[in-house]
This record gives C-alpha cells, structure tokens and sequence, in this order.
C-alpha cells in the first residue's frame, strides 16, 4: 500500500489561523521600521536600482506618496507612467474587492478560458480599433513580441533571406532585455552584456534623410516611440512620423510603434499616433504601464488579424500574459481610463502646465526650453547651470519626485488625475527652485 501521507492537505489549516496568519503578514510590511527595511533591501534584493529615499512609502492615493514617517510626496513621474490614473484608482481598487470575495482564479493557464481575459480582448479591441490583442506582462515584453512578430512576417511575408533588420532611434528606450537594452545609449546598460542580438540598426531620432540611408531589402520594421520618453521628452519635427509611414509603405516595412509610455492618454490623446490621424496607426502598437492602472504588471501588443495570425499556439506566450487577475485589472483600468477622459485631462492640464513653465522659463537663469505632448512634459536645463540629477534633488527635498533623463532634462509627467491645485502645488515648486540663487 502507499505511504504517503494524507495529512498533507492545506484544506485541513484552520481559517481563523489563516485570517490571523494574513493580517500578521500584512501588519508586519505595514509596519517594518524603516531602518529594517533599508537593511534588508540592501541585503537581499539585487542592486539594480538606487533608492531615493530612506523613508518607506506606506500609501499612495492620486497622485500623493505618504511615508512612514508622514511626509505627503508629489509623485510628478506617476510611477514612470504606469500611474496614469493616479495610485489606487477606486475603481480598479474596488473591482479587486469583488474579484477576490468571488475567489475567481488569479492565474489560470491559457489553455483554459477565462471571461475575464475575453471581456479585456473585447474593450481593448473597442478602444484602440486594432483586430486583436496579445497580452503580457512586463513593459518590455511588449517590444519583444512585436519584434518576434516583425520577423516573422519578414520571413514569411516579405520573404526575406538572410538577416532581417529593424530599425530604431537614438535616445529610445524599449526596456532592458537583452534584444532591446542594446538600443541604449549609456555605457552601464550596455557593458558586460554582449553579444547582442543580431538585426538592429540605429538611426538618429526625428531624421527622414538619415533614416532613408538605413533602410535596405531586408528591413523588416522601424521600431519608435512617438514621443521620446526616457531619452529626454524628445518630440520629432511635425511631419516627421507621417513621413516615416510613407516612407515604410513604399518600402514594405512594419511600423511599430511603442507607446508603453505615451499611451493611455499620456500626450492628450489615447495613443500619441492620434496626434497624425488614422492613416498613420502603426502596424503594431506596443502598449503597458497603465493598461493596469498600476495595480499589476500588464502589457502586449495590438495588431490586426493579418499580422496577428503569425503567431500560432506555441509561438509565443506567458505563464501569467492575459491570466485572470491582470486581464480584470486591466479591463477595469481601461473603464476608468474612458470613464475619467483621460485623454482629454490631459491635453487640457498639459496645455495648463507648459504655459505655466513657459512663464517660469522665461524669468528662470537655469531652464534653456520646456516642451511637451499632453501631460508628457521635459524641461530642458542649461548646461552651465546644475545638473537634472541636482535639481531632482531638490524637489525631492521641497516634496515632489521629478527624475532627471540623460543629466539635462528633467521630466515631469505627473498623474493625469492630478488637480490643478495639485498641478499648482507642483509648479510653485517649480517656481520656487527654479526662480531661487542656487
Ligand atoms: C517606451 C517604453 N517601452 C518599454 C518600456 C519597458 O517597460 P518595463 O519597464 O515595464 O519593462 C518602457 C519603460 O519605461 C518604456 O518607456
């Protein structure tokens, strides 16, 4: 007979010890001094990252940071983007409190349907007007599988023979895989990391003529961001994007664009390739960050069926891309985003915010230009003056976050949520420093 041990049953653990349990759990990251958790940070987790603070975040509303130690912080990059709807937006909260009282499964497989995955494909699809979605989860996850979907349709749609070659820009970002962190700039991102994947060719960003001598019979795709973000808010030349379409079609070439970061509303519309008008939507749209309101990491691409078919089970996928959590979170997210017209917030308190810096430029010795798409907003410091990484400083210090891009520009891309007296706190800060003898 078999020895195994039937007790080995979690059914069998006592509900008011797992309430407890729960709660201790809870109280116990709620709680952890700061000095403890500094420590074990330091000590256990990679250093990949630099902390700004030593003062531990323990609730996030709008766009406000409270710290353990009762600081109120203005987050004025909205979590890089990923908090488009300011943290804890009530409705995707309040979605997650019926999600887990229904104990719905948080992870299935995608073997197995799921209402909650079919009713994001139904909304995202509605929105964004593409045929299909595929989900993912981290931002970078959605270049990646729209590169794979780039080369495939270059070998067996174009029928290209030998290498495929794409096609992106100086100053980009893409994430930190290991096909995309090429594509950075900065010695640190790159070095110690070779060989690199093959096929990809830089351009210099917001150039037609320069992108023209690029392209040859091979090249599958241009990959770009609208709006540059962590390369410093860099907005092509008008005219530029609808040309590089032209230029692709002529040429049989994929447009991708990533708009992990200008999407959902960031630059004044829903996607930045709005800003050119239907003709120009590209033939892949990478979207992430606050898809999920920030409440998870969820991303993927949209493409129509065509492009989309390429990929047959066993091309690609995830583990947890469009499992039942993310795809409520995101389809709750998405309502919020239409429900508060995010795309709208933003183009009015951009359009609010960049005359306010404009007037701030103008009478400050230390800003060269401000410029912006939305509420995607850089401000431009001279390079005689202190750097971005200074400035950032000193706004953390007065109780606002605002990160530095490349030493001369600081972005300031805040909640899109955020008030106007919570814009007009941002920039009498903005007054204050930048008006101020350093
Ligand atoms: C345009 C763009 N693409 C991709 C990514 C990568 O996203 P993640 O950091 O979630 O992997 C980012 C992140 O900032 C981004 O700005």
């Amino acid at each position: 007979m078999s020895d195994i041990d039937t007790s080995i049953n979690t059914n069998l653990l006592d509900p008011i010890e797992i309430q407890a349990k729960a709660q201790e759990i809870y109280l116990e990251g709620l709680n952890l001094p700061a000095d403890e958790t500094i420590k074990l940070i330091d000590s256990t987790i990679a250093h990949n990252y630099g902390l700004l603070m030593e003062d531990p975040i323990i609730r996030a509303e709008g766009p406000w940071l409270y710290t353990r130690t009762g600081r109120k912080i203005f987050d004025g990059v909205a979590a890089y983007s990923a908090a488009n709807l300011g943290h804890n937006h009530p409705l995707v909260r309040d979605m997650l409190v019926h999600f887990l009282a229904h104990q719905s499964p948080p992870v299935l497989g995608r073997f197995l349907p799921d209402p909650f995955l079919a009713l994001l494909g139904k909304k995202i699809t509605e929105m964004t007007g593409y045929d299909y979605f595929l989900p993912a989860n981290g931002g970078v996850e959605a270049p990646e599988a729209a590169i794979k979907l780039a080369r495939r349709w270059g070998y067996k749609v174009k029928k290209v023979k030998g290498l495929p070659e794409i096609i992106y820009f100086t100053g980009c970002f893409h994430g930190r895989t290991l096909t995309v962190t090429q594509m950075l700039g900065e010695e640190v991102s790159l070095d110690g990391f070779e060989p690199f994947v093959a096929g990809f060719i830089e351009a210099p960003f917001g150039d037609i003529p320069a992108l023209k001598k690029h392209i040859n019979g091979n090249t599958i795709a241009i990959l770009i961001e609208p709006v540059q973000g962590e390369g410093g808010i860099n907005i092509p030349p008008d005219g530029y994007l609808p040309e590089l379409h032209r230029i692709a079609k002529e040429n049989k070439i994929l447009v991708i664009y990533d708009e992990v970061q200008t999407g959902w509303g960031r630059t004044g519309k829903l996607f930045a390739w709005e800003h050119d008008g239907e003709k120009y939507r590209p033939d892949i749209l990478c979207v992430g960050k606050s898809i999920s309101g920030g409440f998870a990491p969820v991303s993927g691409i949209l493409a129509d069926k065509k492009l989309m078919d390429l990929f047959d089970p066993g091309s690609h996928g995830s583990t947890y891309g469009g499992c039942p959590i993310s795809s409520a979170i995101a389809y709750a997210a998405l309502h919020a985003i239409e429900m508060e017209n995010l795309p709208k917030q933003s183009a009015d308190k951009g359009k609010y915010v960049l005359s306010q810096l404009e007037e701030i430029a103008k009478e400050s010795k230390y800003i060269e230009t401000v410029r912006g798409k939305g509420m995607m907003i850089g401000i431009q410091i001279k390079t005689d003056a202190p750097d971005g990484h200074h400035f950032a400083e000193k706004f953390f210090e007065e109780g606002m976050i605002i990160k530095e891009s490349h030493q001369w520009v600081l972005r300031f891309t805040p909640p899109i949520v955020a008030t106007k007296e919570d814009l007009d706190f941002a920039l009498g800060l903005m007054r204050k420093i930048f008006l101020e003898d350093l």
